[in-house]
């Protein structure tokens, strides 16, 4: 696929904080990518500086096959889709969407067809005499992205666009915003602190820390396999169980220590005996069992029910969580057991935290 952006080597200072290092990433036209990692991890800077908004320090950045480094932001051709509340109060629906057009002159009969063709698109049509205070959460998103697509832009950006909104809105945000970018075949960068929602909309995913890109790929395989602790923890919901282990003598069992509970399992492939490692455990890999069915035995300590499914807290040291669906299925204060399929196990590196 044609690359519509990329990042060779890019690094950004501000002043002597080192916020982006060594970022490389290749956008294809036509995908949609969502940025993802804690508050402060670079999003924002990296976004910033697509969009030219910031200047990058040192590596190339190249839009459509053309270095942009130096180029302005409005010669970059690219929209950046700020929150509902960047639309202007005064102004109705449609001065809102073709503002840009009539300042670069186009007719009032010219920004009057093309408001109607961004409408059609947005689902704005019927609503285009009113102003932002007469229309829903909802629809003052749709004006925010019409007034994007009005340019026909090489990309657009967004930054946390539905962090504002309460949470049903953002469900059903977030599937309007990726069917317009199927439909209007856009190339999209989202940067988002919320891994259910990179992880729903996106089609590459790119987890940041501390400036740094620390795995790139398709939601479901940053899930199936983490590179590193990190995204171990921070793909999927509720966390993953990080639990202190030691490989055993023959390299393909191991020892992990839950505090009152120690057990020796089984894994899948050969590692280094006496090595310490990490054994990472999805809730949603566990299953519960009767007490002495299962893999090893836990007391319960908590037992919290959604209606759908139930999370059980095991009053180990760490903590394990599982993750069920259905009720009734343990008690506090009770034994279970716990099944564990060791081909759903993660070793990471003790200390490290890569992968192994
Ligand atoms: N203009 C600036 N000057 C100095 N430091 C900044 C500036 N903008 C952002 N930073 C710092 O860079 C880091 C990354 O910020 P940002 O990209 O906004 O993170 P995110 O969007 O992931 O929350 C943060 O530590 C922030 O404090
Ligand atoms: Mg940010």
């Amino acid at each position: 696929m044609t690359t519509q952006i990329e990042l060779t080597g890019v690094n950004k200072y501000y002043g002597a904080y080192h916020a982006l290092k060594d970022i490389n990433l290749r956008i294809p036209k036509g995908s949609f990518v969502a940025l993802v990692g804690p508050s402060g991890c670079g999003k924002s800077t990296l976004l910033r500086s697509l969009a030219g908004l910031e200047k990058i320090s040192e590596g190339t950045l190249q839009i459509a096959g053309e270095v942009m480094n130096d180029v302005p932001p409005r010669k970059r051709d690219i929209a950046m889709v700020f929150q509902s509340y960047a639309l202007y109060p005064h102004m109705t629906v449609a001065e809102n969407l073709t503002y840009s057009l009539r300042m670069r002159g186009a007719s009032k009969d010219e920004a009057r067809k093309k408001a109607d063709e961004v409408a059609q698109i947005t689902g704005l049509t019927g609503l285009l005499d009113r102003y932002p205070r007469q229309l829903s959460g909802g629809q003052r998103q749709r004006v925010a992205m019409g007034r994007a697509i009005i340019r026909h832009p090489k990309a657009f950006l967004f930054d946390e666009p539905l962090s504002n909104l309460d949470a049903a809105l953002r469900v059903s945000m977030r599937k309007e915003i990726r069917a317009l970018h199927d439909r209007l075949g856009a190339t999209s960068v989202y940067v988002t602190h919320d891994q259910i929602e990179a992880m729903t909309m996106a089609d590459h995913v790119v987890v940041m820390r501390d400036g740094v890109i620390e795995q790139q790929g398709k939601p479901l395989d940053l899930y199936d396999r983490p590179a590193n602790k990190f995204v171990a923890g921070f793909i999927g919901s509720p966390a993953m169980n990080f639990i202190p282990a030691v490989v055993a003598e023959d390299g393909k069992s191991l020892t992990i220590d839950l505090g009152s509970v120690k057990h020796t399992i089984a894994i899948d492939h050969q590692v280094q005996a006496g090595r310490k490692v990490t054994v990472g455990l999805r809730p949603e890999h566990i299953r519960i069992t009767p007490a002495g069915q299962g893999t090893f035995d836990v007391p319960v300590a908590v037992v919290e029910s959604t209606g759908s499914s139930t999370f059980v807290t095991a009053a180990t040291t760490p903590e394990l969580t599982v993750v069920e669906t259905g009720r009734g299925i343990a008690h506090a204060r009770e034994t279970i057991g716990v099944t564990v399929d060791p081909s759903q196990l993660h070793l990471f590196d003790e200390t490290s935290g890569a992968r192994i």
